[in-house]
């Protein structure tokens, strides 16, 4: 192994997080946050769960998310709408995030996913045998995009064993005021404390593991320019503040886990098995 590339992986097993700085060009990302602003345009939300507060609401929003593995979905802002069922703002502003498989169905966004330096980076870090299993935008709108509590993202892409790593794209600067995420360095030296899982019957639930809070006391801001790309270990407890700034913070994640992990089958993301590829597809 090259010393540049055991110094990443070292880093990033201690750290449980990579900044990688200048990952994406400027055009790179200014392209990727133009075809999100389109596929929104396009989108028609027309009977989507979101648009009415019923008591059937949670319900059917539940589902839409549930059927949202395998295409391209979109997830409005709480509050989006007024109580007739108008949105208060337009339709791009109004969006809270798309996902969970435009990596593989959208062309702009598979280019951008399967980069020359995504490969590179992967074969690096040793994730050569990881599967890209999901993705998302996520928009962060200027003074609308709420929070996200603390979480490991294991939770919600479990495997036995546990095999997650995410890849964060800031696609534009991300700041503490605009909502950037926080970790803190090793944290990912721990217990997953729970995961998210279909109920039977219908429904999720999220199944406590082990009880022991997360603290976020030691945590610190990951401020960083667009262009960046974050790596984040699946048990790396994180989270992000609502953006009470005048400037959005648009971002493209993905997910990845291990081809031989056992992904059971009340995960809430359903795909087919042979329609995952892995990250690595050039190299
Ligand atoms: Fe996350």
């Amino acid at each position: 192994m090259d010393p540049h590339q055991y110094n990443l992986q070292a880093k990033f097993q201690q750290d449980g997080y990579l900044i990688m700085e200048n990952f994406n060009s400027d055009e790179e990302c200014d392209r990727l946050m133009q075809r999100a602003e389109e596929l929104s345009r396009a989108f028609n939300y027309e009977g989507h769960p979101s648009v009415f507060q019923t008591t059937e609401q949670s319900k059917s929003t539940d589902d839409y998310f549930l059927n949202s593995g395998d295409n391209i979905s979109f997830f409005f802002e709480k509050d989006a709408f007024d109580e007739n069922g108008k949105l208060r703002y337009d339709i791009f502003r109004s969006l809270n995030k798309i996902g969970h498989a435009l990596h593989d169905l959208d062309p702009v966004f598979g280019i951008f996913s399967r980069s020359d330096q995504m490969q590179k980076l992967a074969v690096e870090l040793g994730l050569k045998e990881h599967l890209m299993i999901q993705s998302m935008y996520i928009m962060k709108h200027a003074k609308i995009g709420g929070v996200v509590d603390v979480h490991q993202d294991s939770s919600f892409l479990y495997t036995e064993p546990e095999s997650c790593i995410g890849f964060w794209f800031a696609l534009e600067d991300a700041t503490i005021e605009n909502g950037c995420l926080w970790a803190k360095p090793g944290g990912h030296q721990t217990s997953l404390r729970c995961r998210f899982r279909r109920k039977e019957g219908g429904g999720t639930e999220m199944l406590s593991l082990d009880e022991a809070p997360i603290s976020t006391e030691d945590m610190q801001p990951l401020e960083v320019k667009k262009g960046t790309c974050i790596v984040l270990h699946g048990l790396l407890p994180h989270y992000s503040l609502p953006n009470t700034s005048g400037k959005s913070r648009q971002a493209y994640a993905i997910h990845t886990t291990h081809k031989d992990a056992v992904y059971p089958s009340d995960n809430w993301l359903k795909r087919e098995r042979s329609e995952i590829r892995p990250i690595v597809t050039k190299v």
